[in-house]
C-alpha cells in the first residue's frame, strides 16, 4: 500500500527530482526518492535539498548540565586520526577532515530507501519482504556499520592476541603482513583506496581505525575475499562461502586488477 501510496503522490518532484522540492510535508514524506528505484539514482543534493539540516553544525558547546563538550571526550576521539572538535555522527562520515581523506560516503551509501508508513518488515502484504531495512531503521547495520565498525578478525590472521597487545610486534604497522597479504582492497565507490594506503603506511591506526579500533560490534563482518597475486590455490575453511567480489552496487570496475596479474 505505502509503495503504491507513494507512487500515486508521485509529484512534479518526484518525477523530475532536480525540480524544487514541494513544500507539502506529506507529498515530501512520500518523494520517490525515498524509495527504490529512485533512491538508487538520488545525489547527495538532491537529498540535502530538504534535508540541509543533516549536515548543519549542531553539537552544543555545554551540555544542559554544564559538561564543555570539549572536556568529555570518549576513547574513540581521542584516536591519532581524530581532529577537530565534537561533531554530529553525520558530519564525521560526510564532512570531516578524516572522512574526507579516506571515503567517500553518500547519503545512498547508506540510505537505502524506507517506508515512512510503518518502519518495519512484514507488517502487511505489500511491506517489503526482502528485509531491506530493519525495524524502526533507515539504515541496515550489518550490512551497513559492521564493514567499518566490527572486531578485528585476529583468528584468521594468525596473530596471537588482540591488535592492541600485540601491535608492538608489527611496528604497529599492518602492513608489515599486509604489503602481500590480501591487496585487492577497498576496491569500492565509497572508499578512497590509494589516499588508504598512503595514510596506512607505517600507521596502524588508520587501517586499525576500521578493522576494529572503533569497533561497536562484538562480531566481525564476513569481508569478500578477492584474488590477490602469490594466493594460495586452496580455500582455507573459514573462507569457504565467502563472496570474492565487493557488493556490486559499489564495485568500481577494477576489482580485476590484482587477479589479472
Ligand atoms: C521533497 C523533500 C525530501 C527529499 C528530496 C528527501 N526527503 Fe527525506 N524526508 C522528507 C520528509 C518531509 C521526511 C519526514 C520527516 C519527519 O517526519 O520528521 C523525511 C524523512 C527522511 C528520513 C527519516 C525517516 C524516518 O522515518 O525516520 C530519512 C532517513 C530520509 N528522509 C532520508 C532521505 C534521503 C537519503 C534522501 C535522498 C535520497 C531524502 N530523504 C530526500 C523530505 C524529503
Ligand atoms: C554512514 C552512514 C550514513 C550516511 C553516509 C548518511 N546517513 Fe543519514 N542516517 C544514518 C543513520 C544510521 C541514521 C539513524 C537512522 C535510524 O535511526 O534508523 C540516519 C538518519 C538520517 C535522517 C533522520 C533524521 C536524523 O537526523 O536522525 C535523515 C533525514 C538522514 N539520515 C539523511 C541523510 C542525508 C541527507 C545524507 C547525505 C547527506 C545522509 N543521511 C548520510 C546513516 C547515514
Ligand atoms: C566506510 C567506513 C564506515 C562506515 C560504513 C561507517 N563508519 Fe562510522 N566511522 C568511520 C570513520 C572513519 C570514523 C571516524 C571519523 C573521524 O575520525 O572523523 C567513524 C566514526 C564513527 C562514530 C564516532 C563519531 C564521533 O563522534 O567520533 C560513530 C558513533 C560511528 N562511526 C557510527 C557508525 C554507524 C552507526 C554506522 C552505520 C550507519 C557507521 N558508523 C558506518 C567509518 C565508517
Ligand atoms: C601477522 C600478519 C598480519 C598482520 C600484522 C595483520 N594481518 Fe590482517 N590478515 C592476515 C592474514 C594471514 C589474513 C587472512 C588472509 C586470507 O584471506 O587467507 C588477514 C586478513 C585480514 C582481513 C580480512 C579478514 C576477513 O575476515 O576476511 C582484514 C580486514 C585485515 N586482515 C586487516 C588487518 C589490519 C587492519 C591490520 C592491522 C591493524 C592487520 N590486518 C594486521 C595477516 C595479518
Ligand atoms: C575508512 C575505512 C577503512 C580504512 C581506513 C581501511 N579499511 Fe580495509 N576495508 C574497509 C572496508 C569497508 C572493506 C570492505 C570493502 C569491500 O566490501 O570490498 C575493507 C576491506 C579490507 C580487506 C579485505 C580485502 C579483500 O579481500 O577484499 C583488507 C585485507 C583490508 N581492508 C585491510 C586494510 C588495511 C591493511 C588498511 C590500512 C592500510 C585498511 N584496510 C584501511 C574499510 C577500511
Amino acid at each position: 500500500m505505502s509503495l503504491v501510496f507513494g507512487a500515486a503522490l508521485s509529484d512534479a518532484h518526484a518525477a523530475d527530482p532536480k525540480s524544487p522540492p514541494t513544500p507539502d510535508y506529506q507529498r515530501a514524506r512520500y518523494s520517490a526518492l525515498h524509495f527504490k528505484p529512485a533512491i538508487s539514482k538520488a545525489t547527495d543534493a538532491d537529498c540535502l535539498a530538504c534535508h540541509a539540516e543533516v549536515l548543519k553544525p549542531s553539537v552544543r558547546e555545554t551540555s544542559p548540565a554544564g559538561v564543555r563538550a570539549a572536556d568529555a571526550k570518549a576513547w574513540y576521539q581521542r584516536t591519532s586520526t581524530y581532529s577537530g572538535t565534537q561533531d554530529t555522527f553525520h558530519r564525521r562520515h560526510l564532512t570531516s577532515d578524516f572522512a574526507k581523506s579516506v571515503m567517500a560516503l553518500s547519503c545512498t551509501t547508506c540510505h537505502e530507501g524506507h517506508d515512512p508508513r510503518d518502519e518495519h518488515p512484514l507488517s502487511s502484504v505489500t511491506a517489503q519482504r526482502d528485509g531491506g531495512f530493519r525495524l524502526r531503521k533507515s539504515v541496515v547495520p550489518e550490512t551497513t556499520c559492521l564493514k567499518c565498525h566490527g572486531q578485528m578478525n585476529t583468528a584468521v590472521m594468525g596473530l596471537p592476541g588482540p591488535w592492541r597487545e600485540t601491535r608492538e610486534m608489527f611496528q604497529n604497522d599492518c602492513l608489515t603482513c599486509h604489503a602481500a597479504i590480501r591487496t585487492t582492497r577497498h576496491q569500492v565507490s565509497y572508499l578512497k583506496p590509494d589516499a588508504i594506503e598512503a595514510a596506512g603506511k607505517g600507521n596502524g591506526d588508520v587501517c586499525y581505525g576500521c578493522h576494529g579500533g572503533r569497533a561497536w560490534y562484538r562480531i566481525t563482518y564476513p569481508y569478500p575475499r578477492h584474488a590477490w597475486p602469490g594466493m594460495a590455490e586452496e580455500t582455507p575453511d573459514w573462507a569457504k562461502g565467502r563472496p570474492t567480489q565487493s557488493e556490486a552496487r559499489f564495485q568500481i570496475g577494477t576489482t580485476a586488477q590484482g587477479q589479472e596479474k
